[in-house]
């Protein structure tokens, strides 16, 4: 029974542990100054019960684009109770209706029951429309709906959205009717540079972790293959795997080869497994898989010929969701004898959500 022999008695190396959940928000958010400047400017209006500005915010996964929005909104909400904050994950919230009851809440209004949604946006415009309001859509081109944005846009008075996508594009193929009133600034956030990145990932393992467990090579090498992977995720992953490792192997450090075997299951992971998709979309994935690296128009024959009735735009479409997940990897093509085009690939890069 010698199971539990160790457990608790050897000392750990955690000093604090809930710095590698995937949603802790930390106080600093490092090397995004400019960026988090022109997101707080574009508030500013708000506090003279102005209208502020709208703000488009873009880039790849993994580089800082929620931690620094959220900690704007812990500032503000720190500074002043005139403006009302609405953070939503339209991942989560991804039909009006469901973003509306998260507003309900946030404004503390608990008669929701039995209300349809107009009536539930009458109430919550009316109680943001005696001061003002911030509303960060993240992950917005997941966002069902497109036509609440244009009622928030109408019809609340004082107010910025800020908008946060990895696709650039978004904004452009949005409805003119919605885009014309929008007019957000664009701001792009670009990956971390092999120094940022290092001073990210040191400044989490000195909150997280007792004074040098890690060794140097260790703590390198985790650098370099977020660095390489260019989302801090990775490495906030690799760090807590390889800890894991460590303690289980009743080390009192953290070494390259603790490092090398979280490596190992970095690779094996996958945000989400291919069991968890709907059956149409896991059908798309493995005519892919078969055809990986041809043209998506090529692929969409096949998929075609194997059964498939969707219509083109529509089979895009779950192409664009397979690949945010990172199942598949789409690469344009410009020019060529037949005119621009993506090519598809089976997935080899896996995005961490969640760890
Ligand atoms: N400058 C930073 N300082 C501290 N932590 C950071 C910084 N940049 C990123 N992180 C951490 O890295 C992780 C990923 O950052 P974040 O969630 O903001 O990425 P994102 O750009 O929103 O990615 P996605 O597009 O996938 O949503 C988070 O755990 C966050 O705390
Ligand atoms: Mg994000």
């Amino acid at each position: 029974m010698a199971f539990f022999g160790n457990s608790g008695s050897g000392e750990s190396f955690f000093r604090n542990p809930m710095g590698l959940d995937y949603d802790y928000q930390p106080k600093l958010v490092k090397y995004r100054e400019g960026e988090m400047k022109q997101i707080a400017a574009a508030m500013r209006p708000l506090f003279q019960k102005r209208s502020g500005r709208n703000v488009f915010i873009f880039g790849p996964s993994g580089v800082g684009k929620t931690v620094a929005v959220r900690n704007l909104l812990q500032e503000l909400e720190q500074e002043t109770d005139d403006i009302a904050l609405f953070y939503i994950n339209c991942w989560k919230c991804d039909t009006t209706f469901k973003i509306l009851l998260e507003m309900c809440s946030v404004i503390g209004y608990k008669f929701t029951q039995n209300k349809r949604g107009d009536e539930l946006f009458d109430i919550v415009k009316k109680d943001i429309n005696k001061k003002a309001a911030v509303f960060v859509f993240d992950e917005v081109d997941k966002l069902g709906d497109i036509d609440f944005l244009y009622n928030v846009i109408e019809e609340v008075f004082n107010k910025s959205l800020i908008l946060i996508t990895n696709h650039k594009d978004w904004v452009a193929e949005l409805d003119t009717r919605i885009k014309s009133r929008l007019t957000a600034e664009l701001l792009e956030f670009r990956p971390y540079n092999l120094t940022e990145t290092r001073g990210v990932l040191q400044q989490r393992l000195e909150f997280v972790f007792a004074p040098d467990v890690w060794e140097d090579a260790a703590f390198e090498s985790v650098v370099q293959k977020s660095s390489v992977m260019q989302d801090i995720r990775s490495g906030l992953y690799l760090m807590k795997e390889a800890a894991n490792v460590a303690e289980e192997r009743n080390s009192n450090r953290i070494t390259a080869a603790d490092v090398a075997v979280a490596m190992k299951k970095l690779e094996e992971f996958s945000i989400k497994k291919t069991d968890e998709l709907e059956d149409e979309t896991r059908f798309i994935l493995n005519i892919v898989k078969k055809n990986s690296g041809k043209k998506i128009g090529e692929i969409y024959d096949a998929y075609k010929e194997a059964g498939g009735n969707m219509v083109y735009k529509t089979f895009q479409r779950r192409i664009t969701k397979l690949e945010d997940d990172r199942f598949i990897a789409a690469e344009k093509v410009v020019g060529g004898s037949g005119g621009s085009t993506t090519l598809l690939k089976f997935g080899q890069e896996k995005k961490l959500t969640e760890f």
